[in-house]
């Protein structure tokens, strides 16, 4: 098995010995196969990025004959959010797959960039950037946090839930809200007088069901699967943000790894990509179907007042934001996937469920 020491001392140590912890061979066996990839994530099995970091393991096994060993630990089983970066920056995981939103904290701030509201009409705008060089030159700031990326995954669009219909801005105001540590996110909130709060992912069922936040926004699959639906009286189908995922691994890891392998790898995983891709618009309808048939959270539509006064209250984020992310990067979104963010009144998208 191969091992990754710490460069980064005892800084985390916590984190080193919990990761020692699960590879109880690492050290004895000396450098051979298999090798292993422990894969985390905080999300449940049953989503696109459960689906997809499952179909890359079986991928990787067939592929590789056994030589690597990719082993997928879902649900925050190892680390909450913050801390499974650290744990891939200490070698204590090889690889995430962490919503681009959690970057910030570690001063990579242009990821942002994809938290500001309706900045993509649809998948093929969002994939115009994920696929092509800007998002590219974006993966590439990561290796100086000791960590490579090698592609973006969908989780989907985002809805807002909450426990009073949410149909216009003066409906938030008050709220407390869930985000993901985005300054871009907080400052979503505040332009519809919702009062934002950074908290991971794992908590908020409990910080739902306890009062403790009022609302929060993910994908449909992620607020089936957490079952948010059973602690939120109603999903509004706002749709109001892409929700993109980076797949990284520890650099040094990376970088030891033979050629061939490397490639194997980065085949298998561009074919999980494709994958994911695949299916995430379809598991979205799914879970919203889900949602409502539950009987237990109503699935609010807007209607094309109700979006376009949203979309109105939430564009003035995108210049609050743009010194933040970048306003290069940003300008350049524009003109890659030609929509007029600045001045653009048109309806956000709507998801095929509710077409
Ligand atoms: C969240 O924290 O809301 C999501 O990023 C979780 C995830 O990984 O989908």
């Amino acid at each position: 098995m191969h091992c990754f020491k710490s460069s980064l001392g005892a800084q985390t140590a916590l984190l080193i010995v919990a990761g020692l912890a699960l590879s109880p061979a690492c050290g004895t066996e000396g450098p051979g196969f298999p090798i292993v990839i422990k894969f985390s994530h905080v999300v449940a099995p049953d989503t696109p990025k459960g689906k997809g970091a499952e179909y890359f393991r079986k991928l990787v096994q067939e592929r590789t004959q056994g030589r690597v060993k990719v082993e997928v630990y879902p649900n925050s089983q190892l680390y909450k959010d913050k801390e499974e970066l650290e744990a891939l920056q200490l070698g204590s995981v090889q690889m995430l797959a962490p919503s681009v939103s959690k970057f910030g904290p570690m001063g990579v701030k242009a990821f942002e960039v994809f938290d500001l509201p309706y900045l993509f009409d649809g998948y093929a705008a969002a994939h115009k950037i994920t696929h092509g060089p800007i998002g590219a030159s974006m993966l590439k700031q990561l290796r100086a946090h000791g960590m490579t990326g090698l592609a973006f995954w969908d989780n989907g669009f985002k809805e807002f839930t909450a426990n009073k219909p949410l149909h216009r801005p003066e409906d938030f105001k008050g709220l407390k809200f869930r985000v993901k540590s985005s300054k871009v996110l907080e400052a979503q909130m505040r332009a519809l007088g919702a009062i934002p709060q950074v908290m991971a992912f794992s908590e908020v069922y409990q910080a739902l069901q306890t009062g403790v936040v009022d609302g929060a926004e993910t994908s449909p699959t992620n607020i089936y699967t957490q079952k948010w639906h059973e602690v939120q009286k109603f999903m509004s189908m706002s749709h109001h943000g892409y929700d993109a995922y980076a797949i990284v691994v520890n650099s040094r890891f990376w970088d030891s790894l033979p050629a061939d392998l490397r490639a194997t790898l980065e085949q298998s995983l561009n074919d999980a990509t494709r994958y994911v891709e695949s299916m995430s618009a379809r598991d979205e309808v799914d879970a919203i179907s889900a949602i409502r048939d539950s009987g237990k959270c109503q699935v609010v539509e807007l209607t094309a007042e109700d979006r376009l006064s949203l979309r109105r209250a939430l564009q003035p984020v995108h210049q609050q934001m743009a010194e933040r992310v970048g306003r290069d990067l940003l300008e350049s979104i524009y003109s890659a996937t030609r929509s007029d963010q600045k001045q653009s009144d048109a309806t956000p998208p709507l998801p095929v469920a509710v077409r």
